[in-house]
């Protein structure tokens, strides 16, 4: 575990920008691209969260949070400029084996079918689903008797050769536990868990690679990648959550909530 100090000497950069601006900075090719996509909910956001009710409770009547989006930049996102990307950004093929980039994207289960089959035409022609159930479900309104989501989902890509392992020489199950931040500060309202992240970027990466979020938020696979001695570069367009992850840096909160 690195501490404040030293992240800050790490290659630790948020863009606020849109990432189809990439050209403008000198970005490095990455070993591993992760990207929490929008999900395109629209106005039907909170429709699993208890916060669709005022204090979450139904018999309240409905809060601000009902027909509300989580931001303005969850809609409209596009998928092809999205694998132009993350297919310019990812180290080219490599000659040996277990050296390949990978590309991981977290994504609303029905946007999985698209996206595999756009991810073929820019050579990402495999994929490994991945899933991470959680111990509790944010599908908790008229929940009694029916089943309530607690996974979240994301599609492995990768070109010919499998991503580069990490596990000593042990396979590892596509189903995995979703282990929860504590105490984290809350920047974004679909923050992913660094714990669960810095899994993923233990798997796929060596100390020293280079990790890219092109739709970063919080920041919260930068920390993870940074955590781990890793380079990372993000991109976000909303300058709110990159202001808050500036100043999360700053203010030495990062030690303790990333601990
Ligand atoms: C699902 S959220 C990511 C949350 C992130 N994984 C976290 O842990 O905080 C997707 C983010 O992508 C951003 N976004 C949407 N279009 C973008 C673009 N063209 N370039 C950069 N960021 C973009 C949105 O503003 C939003 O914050």
């Amino acid at each position: 575990m690195i501490d404040r100090d030293q992240i800050r000497q790490q290659d630790l950069y948020l863009i606020n920008d849109s990432f189809q601006n990439r050209k403008q900075y000198n970005i490095p090719k990455a070993q591993l691209v992760i990207a929490d996509i929008p999900y395109n909910v629209g106005n039907n956001a909170y429709a699993s969260s208890v916060r669709w009710y005022k204090d979450g409770d139904i018999k309240n009547g409905e809060s601000e949070f009902a027909n509300s989006q989580f931001f303005d930049t969850d809609k409209n996102f596009n998928l092809h400029e999205f694998f132009h990307f993350c297919s310019k950004l990812i180290k080219p093929e490599p000659k040996e084996k277990n050296k390949a980039g990978a590309l991981i994207v977290f994504c609303a289960f029905e946007q999985q079918f698209e996206l595999i089959n756009l991810a073929k035409q820019f050579n990402f022609k495999n994929y490994i689903p991945l899933s991470f159930y959680k111990n509790y479900s944010p599908q908790v309104l008229k929940a009694n008797m029916r089943i309530v989501g607690n996974t979240e989902y994301a599609l492995l890509f990768y070109r010919d050769k499998l991503p580069k392992f990490n596990n000593n020489h042990k396979m590892i199950f596509n189903s995995m536990p979703y282990i929860k931040d504590n105490n984290i500060v809350k920047i974004h309202p679909t923050q992913k868990s660094t714990k669960v992240l810095k899994q993923l970027i233990s798997l796929f990466t060596d100390v020293g690679d280079v990790v890219i979020d092109p739709c970063a938020g919080s920041g919260s696979t930068l920390i993870a990648a940074a955590e781990l001695n890793r380079k990372a570069y993000g991109f976000e367009i909303k300058k709110e959550f990159v202001a808050k992850f500036n100043t999360m840096l700053k203010t030495n909160i990062q030690k303790n909530l990333f601990a």
